[in-house]
């Protein structure tokens, strides 16, 4: 049994199911290129078959990743099958995941199949997929939920048709540690060839178990993990990757594994994810969450001050905690910026794509003395910022209010080209302001989310806005960031508009499945 546990990261694929999380290309290749940096082994970059955009963000991911294996998605059907193979070619090193349910409910209500014709289908799939690339992992969704025996014989034959991965998802989140890890158990002892695969496990979190999940699996040799970063994902979501790899790496004396996984690439990627998919990460998280290393009853730092190993079991630098530098300000130059940009894993291409960066850089310098690494990453995840100009601009907002009374607020919007103004009442300054853009607007979308958080601290802060719309059945993020927490909101706003008004992306799993 290898010691090396494989990190399979399905941020871009299952993260995005999570409602609300659809990312644009632009957006996926930012984190992807995070994932790559933080050296995960594959990235699950989408399922190209769901919608046109996101065959082309899996091809983006697949021509710019270098490091990691990109990965897509397909159900057993020769189209989804064409389509992934076609988002991947262009990688470095890519795989083809498919995918057919093996339940008994999946199979009788859904799929409308046998278990004989389920395992044909299974086998056709995987040499269809190896026709395309050596690189194929073979899931039986639900598998959680599947019958041992038929489980080994799809299982048996998927290795025989050439799957170099098989992945046991448990894809409602029912299993319990013990339980799961008695089924991989069985599955690796008793499926003939189950030497010629590598085994993996994908949880769902529906009762808070996804992580425990996992590595009960990884303990008794599991050798790859399907996981997402601050655990986003389907319903209550997947497992968390950084939950997984620290827990790997804090109880070596347990794992017989470890990973490659650079683990002080997490906190900031964690920040780059919550901030692009608008998901605030709770406080109390695990690794990630602002208090996961901050000690509050006295004898707790008086234990901490006298040996930090009396209540912490990790070093809150190794998950990349000490990253939030005071780094630039006002007299900062390009170069240094260009510089702190890239090491934050932004690439700034074009000479362009600088120039406006650093304009709104120095916009910033201008209000905020002090610039730390997270307010850069604001900026960048501020999708009026570099990622994505869209129809509707802001020009200029002017808001007035009086405690107990109505605010007004009026605004510029340039709309494809033209400008044009608009005034509006309402309860509370972000209420009017929201009211004004409405005027402007054709759509009339309902407001779902509306989440404000500083990114660093002190009263000159950049405030962080999210705004989660939906319009008929579509459900968009916006983000927006400014030291004027207003004028953020109105940003975030207007960023989810021109979202609504531009993405045709249909949630990735809405169709029917075979
Ligand atoms: O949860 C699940 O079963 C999945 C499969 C597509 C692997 O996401
Ligand atoms: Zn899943």
């Amino acid at each position: 049994m290898s010691d090396r546990l494989i990190v399979f990261d399905t941020t871009l694929r299952d993260g995005e199911q999570s409602p609300g999380a659809s990312m644009t290309s632009d957006e996926k290749l930012t984190i992807a290129k995070a994932l790559e940096k933080m050296r995960v082994d594959i990235i699950e970059a989408g399922f190209p078959a769901a919608s046109p955009g996101d065959f082309e963000a899996v091809k983006k991911v697949a021509k710019e990743i270098k490091d990691s294996t990109v990965c897509a998605l397909a159900r057993a059907v020769a189209g989804d099958l064409d389509k992934a193979a076609r988002a991947v070619q262009a990688a470095r090193s890519g795989r083809i995941h498919t995918f057919i349910a093996t339940s008994p409910i999946h199979m009788r209500e859904k799929l409308r199949l046998t278990e004989d014709q389920v395992l044909e289908r299974a086998v056709w799939a995987v040499k269809t997929a190896r026709n395309y690339t050596d690189d194929v992992e073979f899931s039986p969704e639900d598998a959680g939920r599947s019958d041992l025996d038929f489980l080994c014989r799809v299982l048996e034959a998927a290795i025989k048709a050439g799957a170099r991965t098989v992945n046991i998802p448990d894809t409602v989140g029912y299993n319990l540690p013990g339980q799961f890890a008695d089924l991989i158990r069985n599955l690796m002892e008793k499926v003939p060839n189950s030497d010629q695969a590598v085994f993996s496990v994908h949880c769902h979190d529906d009762l808070g178990l996804a992580v425990a999940n996992s590595l009960a699996a990884v303990h008794v040799g599991a050798r790859q993990v399907e996981c997402t970063i601050n655990g986003l994902g389907e319903r209550a979501g997947n497992a968390s990757l950084e939950e997984i790899v620290m827990a790997v790496r804090t109880r070596q004396d347990f794992f017989h594994c470890d990973t490659q996984i650079d683990t002080t690439q997490i906190v900031p990627t964690s920040r780059l994810v919550s901030s692009v998919t608008g998901f605030a990460i709770q406080p109390n998280k695990a690794i990630v969450g602002a208090n996961a290393f901050a000690h509050e009853s006295g004898i707790h730092q008086d234990g901490v001050i006298k040996k930090r190993e009396t209540y912490e079991i990790m070093r809150a630098q190794d998950v990349g905690w000490s990253n939030n530098r005071m780094v630039l300000g006002k007299h900062s130059g390009r170069h240094a910026f260009n510089q702190r940009m890239k090491e934050l894993g932004f690439e700034l291409e074009t000479e362009e794509d600088l120039k406006n960066a650093f304009a709104k850089f120095k916009r910033l310098a201008d209000r905020k003395h002090e610039i730390f690494d997270d307010d850069l990453v604001g900026l960048m995840v501020d999708s009026n910022f570099v990622l994505n100009e869209g129809r509707v601009r802001l020009e200029s907002l002017r808001v007035s209010s009086d405690s107990g009374k109505h605010s007004t607020a009026s605004l510029g919007l340039c709309i494809d080209g033209e400008s044009l103004q608009a005034t509006a009442d309402g309860n509370g300054p972000v209420d009017a302001s929201f009211r004004a853009v409405k005027s402007l607007v054709e759509s009339d979308p309902v407001l779902e989310l509306y989440s404000v958080h500083s990114i660093t601290g002190g009263t000159d802060a950049l405030g962080e806005v999210s705004v989660r719309l939906k319009e008929n059945g579509r459900i968009v993020n916006g983000h927006g960031s400014d030291t004027d927490i207003v004028t953020a909101s109105v940003r975030a706003y207007i960023d989810a508009l021109n979202r609504l008004g531009s993405s045709t992306r249909s949630h990735p799993q809405k169709d029917s499945m075979i």
